[in-house]
């Protein structure tokens, strides 16, 4: 299965993911990483695995649309089947939408609806829950809003933000990576 892999920043999933497919835990192909913020240590990360990385800033295009459709059109090119989703912080429109029907997942640390959108840890820290998580999920037009394909609930520890922070970051990666070999075996319907 070749997928893309879009990230706005440290590209820890993009690793796990990768790793867990040099492990043949995971029956795909990354053949691309998308960035929105050139710069970004996603691209160390790719570079080390010899992974090309396409960084395209949403600026210097006239519209999302257009954008988007630069994004779509090298997609096209490399066959590309999947779109990950990994710590891309930017909604997705219709051009990309509709190039990747049901064809877009994400990951998100809260057990959603819980805690959508930015600092997903921070605000339920902030609210005080015991129990948080992480999602993944389809993506649509909303914020963190598309079907929920796998969650997995972590332990806050209390008040220890650092600590939380590290258990749902390996909790995401072990999730992500299991959710995609099923999404990829075709065992998971779309909504
Ligand atoms: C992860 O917590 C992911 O759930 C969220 O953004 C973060 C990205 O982390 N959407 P990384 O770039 O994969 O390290």
């Amino acid at each position: 299965t070749n997928i893309a892999v879009f990230a706005s920043g440290s590209g820890s999933n993009f690793q796990a993911i990768q790793e867990a497919i040099v492990r043949g835990e995971l029956q795909a192909n990354i053949k691309l990483v998308v960035t929105d913020k050139p710069g970004a240590y996603v691209e160390t990360r790719a570079a080390q695995f010899d992974i090309p990385v396409l960084a395209l800033s949403p600026k210097s295009f006239d519209s999302k649309a257009a954008y988007e459709q630069a994004i779509v059109d090298e997609l096209r090119k490399q066959d590309i089947e999947w779109i990950v989703l990994a710590g891309y912080m930017r909604l997705v429109s219709e051009t990309l939408l509709g190039a990747y029907q049901s064809k877009i997942v994400n990951i998100h640390p809260s057990l959603l609806p819980s805690f959508p959108g930015k600092d997903a840890i921070g605000q339920a820290l902030a609210h005080g829950v015991k129990v948080t998580g992480v999602t993944v999920h389809f993506v649509d037009e909303g914020m963190d809003t598309g079907p929920i394909i796998a969650q997995t609930a972590v332990n806050v520890i209390d008040g220890d933000r650092e600590q939380t922070e590290e258990a749902i970051h390996k909790a995401e990666h072990a999730l992500y990576t299991a959710a995609l070999q099923q999404l990829f075996a075709g065992k998971v319907q779309a909504k």
